[in-house]
């Protein structure tokens, strides 16, 4: 089971353990479920306000390597926290980018932070 620290300079950080079958839970529902505060607003993938920034704290593990969504994907980019030829690259090396929309992004087996409500992060 995985390990998910939410870290923000506003609030205590807080590590919790994913459910078991988890890999279907995205960050967002796992943030909801243990009320860490992370902001939101379609929860579709459409609007960006979850922007988080995701690292795998795993030493053992590459990085956080999870599909972006179509909807991700356009949304990154319109947030300028990708490029088109960061997604090629992506496309070739399934190494997904630091930055990800905590409603898309699907909980792996890998220990993560996922930073939120940071002034950089908008
Ligand atoms: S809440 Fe709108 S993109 Fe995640």
């Amino acid at each position: 089971m995985p390990n998910i620290t939410f870290t923000s300079p506003e609030h205590r950080d807080k590590t919790v353990y994913a459910p078991a079958g988890s890999h279907k839970e995205t960050i967002l529902k796992v943030a909801k479920a243990n009320r860490v505060p992370i902001e939101f607003s379609c929860e579709d993938g459409e609007c960006g306000t979850c922007l988080v920034k995701v690292t795998v704290i795993d030493a053992h593990k590459d990085k956080h390597a999870g599909h972006l969504t179509p909807k991700e994907r356009t949304v990154l980019k319109e947030l300028k926290k990708v490029t088109q030829d960061d997604l090629d690259r992506m496309d070739v090396t399934d190494i997904a980018p630091d930055y990800r929309l905590a409603c898309q992004c699907i909980v792996r087996d890998e220990d993560i932070l996922v930073e939120y409500g940071t002034g950089e992060l908008s």
